[in-house]
């Protein structure tokens, strides 16, 4: 495994429960240090303690030297592909590194499987070159579906298989190999799709801007909603009804966010724009300025709430992670706001059941606090931002008793408002009217 992020750790600890023999290798010496212990580096459920019960196996093992890929005849690049600083486009300076470490060690037969999500025809590309460096070795393209906070169980269950695969023999032999590392999950009947290297790289872009579309779609109505004094969760229910629209991911709120859906959009945009099909995608344009839209909407809903002016004034935030379950700020909405309202001049007060370390590095100027309550305490406005579980089991009347004034902003549509408003507090949501 090359890479043990959020992606590589996952599939290195799943592929040594399912009889492999793996070794992680990562440049990060804290992560590999972290994994050797067999401690997750980060928060994800299930991943401690399948991390000491394949390290107690003595089939998996971690390392920062390249020369760990050595013996080793399947390497899964799980590198990241983050947004560039200067560009919508993606950052392949890690996948083309790791690419360059690995080809010195590739011995004949050997197969490259990308797993990372990258600009489509990056495939075709580093095949060429792989197959300059070492004739008999086989690039496939394996895209990873995993979902954070689901992601054991989406890489040892996965809902689909898909592998980009040269034509002839050599696509064959690599197919017949794959099949033999998910022989587990394809005994379960998961469904493997064999395709070319293109149609694998748009899979994977394909279903995020799926997923993003959706989630703006909804957040677009919410708007439709404010405007007129609709409740979008009404209009959610009752469009998913209908089967071919589907109820799930229509929940109206903060939007997405995270290491995957908005860098991945826009990569594909500038990906699209690069082939001359920039037309087909500029919808996404408007997918990604709706979800940022709804972050400015919850800190103009604060400032309403607060009279005007949010300067000086106390404000909790709960939650900081992009989603529960998970200790990821990348492109946190929740996060975000809680930064654009302590711009506004809030004294705001975070808490986030595993994110606040994550937070806290990147705003560092928020204040951080342990617990609902410590971060609740003197509020003036308490705004739920990430739908922990922690959070939506919060009791109403005993959190009145601990604010200043008993006000909530549910950026996420997950609370009950009847049980809040009864509770004695103001309660506002997203795509909601007051009552
Ligand atoms: N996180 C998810 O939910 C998820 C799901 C599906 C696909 N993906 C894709 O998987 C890829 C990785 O994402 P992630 O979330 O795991 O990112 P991450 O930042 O958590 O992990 C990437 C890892 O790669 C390591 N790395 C960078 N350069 C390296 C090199 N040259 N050699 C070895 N290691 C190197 C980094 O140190 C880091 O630990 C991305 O393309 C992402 O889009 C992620």
């Amino acid at each position: 495994m090359i890479g043990c992020g959020y992606l590589g750790a996952v599939h290195a600890a799943c592929m040594a429960k399912l009889g492999h023999e793996v070794s992680g290798f990562d440049v990060d010496g804290d992560k590999i240090a972290a994994l050797q212990r067999a401690e997750a580096p980060f928060f994800e459920p299930g991943l401690p303690g399948l991390l000491a019960d394949a390290m107690a196996t003595g089939r998996l093992s971690f390392s920062t030297d390249p020369a760990s890929v050595v013996g080793s005849t399947v390497h899964f690049v799980c590198v990241g592909t983050p947004q560039r600083a200067s560009s919508n486009a993606a950052d392949m300076v890690y996948v083309d590194a790791a690419i360059t470490t690995l080809i010195p060690h590739l011995a004949d037969g050997d197969l490259v499987v990308g797993k990372s999500t990258v600009p489509v025809g990056t495939a075709e590309r580093l095949a060429e070159q792989i197959s300059q460096a070492q004739p008999g070795a086989t690039l496939v393209w394996n895209p990873e579906f995993l979902r954070e906070g689901f992601a054991v169980k989406d890489t040892l269950h996965p809902d689909r298989l898909v592998y980009g695969v040269p034509d002839g023999p050599a696509g064959e032999r690599a197919t017949a190999i794959l099949d033999e590392v998910y022989a587990t999950p394809m005994g379960e009947g998961t469904p493997r799709i064999i395709t070319d290297y293109a149609t694998a790289q748009l899979v994977k872009v394909a279903a995020n801007s799926f997923l993003a579309t959706k989630i703006s779609f909804i957040n677009a109505m919410a708007e439709l909603c404010e405007a007129t004094g609709a409740d979008v969760t009404q209009l959610a229910d009752a469009i998913g009804h209908d089967v071919r629209i589907g109820r799930r991911f229509l929940n109206a709120g903060l939007g997405f966010g995270g290491g995957c859906l908005p860098k991945d959009i826009r990569a594909f945009m500038a990906r699209a724009d690069e082939l001359g099909v920039d037309q087909a995608l500029s919808f996404l344009r408007e997918v990604d300025a709706i979800n940022l839209r709804r972050r400015e909407r919850m800190v103009t809903l604060a400032r309403e709430e607060l009279g005007g002016d949010l300067s000086g004034r106390r404000v909790a935030v709960l939650g900081a992670s992009f989603k529960p379950n998970s200790d990821d700020v990348r492109d946190s909405p929740a996060l975000d706001v809680a930064a654009q309202l302590g711009e506004a001049g809030a004294l705001v007060i975070v808490t986030d059941p595993e994110a606040n370390a994550n937070a806290k590095a990147k705003q560092p100027q928020l204040d951080f606090v342990g617990s609902a309550e410590e971060a609740v305490a003197g509020a003036e406005l308490v705004l739920l931002l990430t739908e922990w579980d922690d959070f939506l089991t919060l009791d109403p009347v005993a959190l009145a008793t601990l604010v200043d004034s008993p006000r909530i902003l549910d950026g996420r549509n997950a609370l009950d408002p009847q049980v809040w408003r009864d509770a004695g507090w103001t309660y506002r949501a997203l795509g909601r009217g007051k009552h």
